[in-house]
């Protein structure tokens, strides 16, 4: 028998629903929140507002997109955290309350797990997934870690940021250039014409596998500062130079750590998975370092990068196999570790 599986996604911005067959994707659904813009960043008290009007006909897009009927659906996952908590409250309560009409469980995920399996979420019964065990490098606006996925219900955190995460490092420079939020993707196009050896930016030297962006976002600001002293017009006549050194050096403190954790453990198989995994030279570089080195590398689609229902589903699904359900009385999160 297959297992059906609603998946529903709301711990920031993005409001989706996902509906999953046995690991097949049959509908992803997303509602970005583009009343954010306008700030620079999220606010909260919108996002949880906007999730409010968008749960409804995003879950219904997604039951209709997947060709099924809701009483087909054996389990609800949903995101419990971590998270902005008047977002996952959405989400959450909306999950309890279409599991009491329906009469089918509720599968509560961590958001990070969610992205470590978005690598199992298939096209199609041919899709290739990563075999166990396998380094995923997890790079969003809210972290930066190297983790041992020992199966999907095993993974261990071997190195982390002590500070900002690489997301945070994108955002806050692309802010300091005058750039809209988030950053990270402007600096990623502006990076494609610009040259990525003219300016050198600090990296940090912390023990073991563990990151730090700190100091390149004060390197970053004290460049810009010194250089505009001189040429009020600086930024905006180096944009691509400085989009593409910045983005570098992103992309070597991660790989150096990354390359460690890889050698150390002597795994053959890495994976990238988080909003930053979009970025087109980290991609390619991870690509790289896999053909350099003998590597099996899963580089997710740009669509599962982002927040999305799809991997929260996923994530339900190898829960629902082993009988992993939640009550409804279990509260969101706001944070969590895996
Ligand atoms: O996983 P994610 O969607 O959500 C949170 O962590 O909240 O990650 C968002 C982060 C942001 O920092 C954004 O700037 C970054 O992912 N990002 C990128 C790119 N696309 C998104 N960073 C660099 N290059 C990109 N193409």
């Amino acid at each position: 028998m297959s297992i059906t599986i609603l998946g529903i996604e709301s711990s920031c911005d993005d409001t989706s629903a996902a509906i999953i067959r046995d690991c097949v994707l049959a509908s992803n659904v997303i509602a970005s929140q583009k009343v954010h813009e306008a700030y620079g960043g999220v606010v909260p008290e919108l996002a949880s507002r906007a999730h409010q009007q968008n749960i409804v006909p995003v879950v219904s897009e997604a039951i209709r997109q997947a060709g099924i009927d809701k009483k087909d659906l054996n389990a609800i996952a949903f995101t419990r955290g971590p998270g902005l908590l008047g977002s996952l409250l959405v989400g959450t309560s909306f999950a309890k309350g279409l599991s009491i009409a329906l009469e089918v469980p509720i599968i509560d995920v961590n958001h990070l797990h969610g992205h470590v399996l978005s690598h199992f979420i298939k096209e199609d019964e041919n899709t290739v997934v990563p075999d166990f065990p396998f380094l995923c490098l997890l790079v969003s606006g809210g972290n930066s870690q190297i983790i041992k996925v020992s199966s999907p219900y095993q993974m261990e955190i071997l190195g982390q940021t002590i500070d900002d995460a690489a997301g945070e490092a994108f955002d806050k420079c692309a802010k300091v250039m005058g750039l809209p939020y988030p950053g990270g993707p402007y600096i990623d196009r502006l990076a494609a014409e610009g040259d990525a050896e003219r300016f050198k930016f600090s990296k940090p030297h912390i023990p073991k596998l563990d990151y730090s962006f700190s100091g390149l976002k004060t390197s970053f600001l004290y460049t810009l500062r010194d250089e505009i002293a001189k040429n009020p017009d600086f930024i905006e006549q180096n944009k691509t130079d400085l989009a593409a050194s910045l983005q570098k050096t992103i992309i070597d403190i991660l790989m150096d750590k990354f390359a460690i954790a890889v050698k150390e453990t002597g795994i053959k198989t890495i994976a990238i998975g988080g909003g930053v995994s979009a970025n087109s030279g980290f991609r390619n570089r991870v690509q790289e370092f896999a053909d350099e080195h003998g590597l099996k590398a899963f580089i997710p689609k740009r669509s599962f990068t982002t927040d999305n229902a799809a991997m929260v589903a996923v994530a339900g699904y190898f829960k629902y196999l082993n009988k992993d359900f939640c009550s409804l009385d279990l509260p969101p999160y706001a944070r969590v570790s895996l």
